[in-house]
C-alpha cells in the first residue's frame, strides 16, 4: 500500500518572512490532514525558518537540489549533511529547470542551461543524497519536442536508468520518482492523466527491472506539471500516479493544501 505523496516546489520564491508566512499558513491548514506524505522543498535561505514553522506538524521539509561533495572549496553549493542539518528529509533531484530543459524551447536552446544538470551529475547527486540519510527526489521528462518525435518513453526510462546506476536495489527502494514533461511546467498544460499515468506506468515498469516488480509496486512516482486544484481528481484517479510535485500551485497555502486533501481523500477510498 502506497502513501500518496504531495511536494511543494517553492522554486525560487518566497524571501524568509514570505516563507515563514506561507509555512505557518500550510502547517494550519492540513492540521487534520492523515494519509498524505506532504514535503515542502523552500530555497535553501529559508530552510531553517521553515522547519521552524512546520516543528510539531508531519509536514517533511526538503531541498531543491544538493552538491555530491559534503564540504570543500565548492562556493556556491550545498551538500547533503547541510541539508540534513537544516532538517531535510527529502531533496528534488534533476530538475529539468536545472537540466537546463526549459518550457517549450527546442533542444538546442535548452543547451544554454546556466546550471548544467544532466544524466551524470543526477546519478552523482541522488548517490549522495542517499549515502546522507536524504530521500532523494528524481525528476525525469520529456521536451515538447521529443514528445512530437515520438521519443517520450525512450527518453524518460533513459533518464530513470541513468539516475540509478551503479545503485543497488536496497538504495533504488527508497528513491521518489517524478514524472515531469518539461512542456507541462509552468504553461497551464496539465498532461492528460491517463497519458501521465501511461508514462508513470513505464518508470515503474523501469524500476521493475532493477528491484523486482513487487518491490517496484511498493515505490512512489509523482507527476508534476501545472498540478492545479483543478485537475488533482483526475490525476490522483490514476493507479500509477502516487501524488504530485507541484510549483506554482504551491504557493498559495489554499491552493497547496486543497492538492493534499484530494490525494489523502482519493487514494483513502
Ligand atoms: P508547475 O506546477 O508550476 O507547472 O511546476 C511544476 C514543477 O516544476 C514542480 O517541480
Amino acid at each position: 500500500m502506497r502513501i500518496p505523496m504531495m511536494v511543494g516546489n517553492w522554486k525560487m520564491n518566497n524571501d524568509n518572512d514570505e516563507a515563514w508566512d506561507l509555512a505557518v499558513a500550510i502547517a494550519e491548514g492540513l492540521e487534520d490532514l492523515e494519509g498524505c506524505q506532504v514535503v515542502v522543498c523552500p530555497p535553501f535561505t529559508a530552510l531553517v525558518s521553515v522547519g521552524e514553522a512546520m516543528e510539531g506538524t508531519d509536514i517533511a521539509l526538503g531541498g531543491q537540489n544538493l552538491y555530491w561533495e559534503t564540504s570543500g572549496a565548492f562556493t556556491g553549493e550545498i551538500s547533503a549533511p547541510m541539508l540534513t542539518s537544516c532538517g531535510c528529509e527529502y531533496v528534488i533531484v534533476g530538475h529539468s529547470e536545472r537540466r537546463g530543459r526549459f518550457g517549450k524551447a527546442p533542444a538546442e536552446e535548452c543547451l544554454l542551461s546556466v546550471f548544467g544538470d544532466n544524466d551524470a551529475t543526477v546519478n552523482k547527486k541522488v548517490k549522495a543524497a542517499l549515502s546522507g540519510d536524504l530521500i532523494p527526489i528524481v525528476c525525469v521528462g520529456e521536451l515538447l519536442a521529443e514528445r512530437q518525435e515520438e521519443k517520450t518513453d525512450e527518453v524518460v526510462e533513459g533518464q530513470v536508468v541513468a539516475a540509478l546506476a551503479e545503485l543497488v536495489e536496497d538504495e533504488i527502494v527508497d528513491v521518489v520518482f517524478a514524472y515531469e514533461p518539461v512542456w507541462a511546467i509552468g504553461t497551464g498544460e496539465v498532461c492528460e492523466a491517463g497519458e501521465a499515468n501511461r508514462v508513470c506506468r513505464i518508470i515503474r515498469e523501469a524500476l521493475a527491472e532493477k528491484v523486482g516488480a513487487d518491490e517496484a509496486e511498493q515505490m512512489i512516482v509523482l507527476y508534476g506539471g501545472s498540478v492545479s486544484p483543478g485537475n488533482i481528481q483526475g490525476l490522483m484517479e490514476q493507479p500509477d500516479i502516487d501524488g504530485g510535485l507541484v510549483g506554482g500551485a504551491c504557493l498559495k497555502d489554499e491552493s497547496f493544501c486543497e492538492l493534499a486533501k484530494v490525494a489523502a481523500e482519493v487514494k483513502g477510498e
